[in-house]
């Protein structure tokens, strides 16, 4: 089996790496601050730290916000204590311990956040994400604490919260380049400015129960454990590659192909893990059938799966009637709606 030990290689951590940022920014508080972030969907996914403490990926994403589905935040200063809200509710424990962590990153002794927070992903597509979550919550901290950074800089803020979170900065299609530099200055997000108005995502849910294994520990896991993790980076390689072209030719086979394709391989990877990693239930595996089964019939379908159950289908306007009639309960997103 395969024996990683070099996960937290590097030397920096993040608080130093905060303070790097900091030194260059002009500080003057605001009030409050309030941000919007979308979600996002790998099309090209992020498995595998290089370096968990800076949250440095071993390979480069690329991804497709969802348009007005995301998460809102509020954040002003607190007297005596984090004061953290979820959807208008005091958030869960362990959510707000998770907040409070990252928030030491960047408070000063003695200070204090009030921070409230609203989802508009429907819960029960398994969406909630911390991708939008921790990229909305950096931007309303940005406004608050006067730093005034620039996307980049807050990319690689969010990405200490969440890694997916460093591509939640921008609309339509983001790409995270994992970096070399142990620093982790060089791993950031940027868009990728390609309007792709007929793109639809569809989303079908298979499970709302919280899944037993989170995306870290199941990511440490298989790079810890899963022979066949030694051939991901190149393929994540090549399909983040042929993602880019099929986005500027406007490609839409290729891209759902290699969409689907990397989605695949990254499960492929858990599944050889020990313990083994499987995220899907029965009723992915038969979607999953019913999917191939349609295109064999010349649907132009193809779905991507992150870490869960649940099935986010890839089409064009076009064929968007058909797919409903399909899958009756899919929620269409159009991420691309001006
Ligand atoms: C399968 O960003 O949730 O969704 O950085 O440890 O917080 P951490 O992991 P996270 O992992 C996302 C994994 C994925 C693929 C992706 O979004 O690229």
């Amino acid at each position: 089996m395969i024996r990683i030990t070099t996960l937290n290689g590097g030397t920096m951590t993040r608080q130093k790496f905060v303070e790097n940022l900091l030194k260059r920014a002009d500080v003057k508080t605001a009030a409050r601050g309030e941000a919007f972030a979308p979600a996002n969907i790998a099309l090209c996914k992020y498995w595998g730290k290089r370096d968990a403490e800076l949250n440095l990926p071993v390979n480069s994403s690329l991804s497709i916000s969802l348009g007005k589905l995301g998460t809102r935040t509020v954040v002003k200063f607190a007297k005596s204590a984090d004061r953290i809200f979820l959807n208008g509710k005091h958030a869960p424990k362990a959510f707000a311990a998770r907040l409070s962590a990252y928030l030491d990153l960047f408070r000063a002794d003695g200070q204090f956040f009030e921070v409230r927070t609203k989802n508009n992903i429907p819960t029960a597509a398994g969406l909630a994400s911390s991708a939008s979550g921790f990229a909305a919550l950096i931007k309303a901290l940005d406004q608050l604490m006067g730093w005034g950074f620039n996307p980049r800089e807050l990319s690689m803020l969010a990405r200490l919260g969440s890694g997916s979170a460093t591509r939640s900065l921008y609309d339509g299609f983001a790409i995270w380049n994992a970096g070399q530099r142990a620093d982790g200055m060089d791993s950031y997000a940027e868009p990728l400015d390609a309007p792709w108005d007929s793109l639809r995502v569809g989303i079908l849910e298979v499970s709302k129960a919280r899944k037993k294994t989170g995306s870290t520990e199941g990511m440490n896991r298989t790079r810890e454990t899963s022979e066949l993790y030694e051939a991901w980076p190149a393929q994540a390689d090549c399909d983040y590659d042929e993602l880019r072209t099929a986005i500027v030719a406007q490609d839409f086979p290729m891209l759902g192909k290699t969409a689907e394709n990397n989605a695949l391989a990254m499960h492929a990877t858990m599944m050889a893990a020990w313990p083994p990693l499987c995220y899907w239930k029965p009723q992915s595996v038969s979607l999953m059938h019913k999917v191939w089964a349609a295109r064999e019939e010349g649907l132009e379908l193809y779905f991507t799966m992150d870490a869960g159950p649940n099935l986010k289908l890839l089409f064009l306007q076009e064929n968007q009637a058909a797919v409903k009639k399909l899958f009756p309960k899919v929620q269409v997103v159009i991420p691309f709606s001006s």
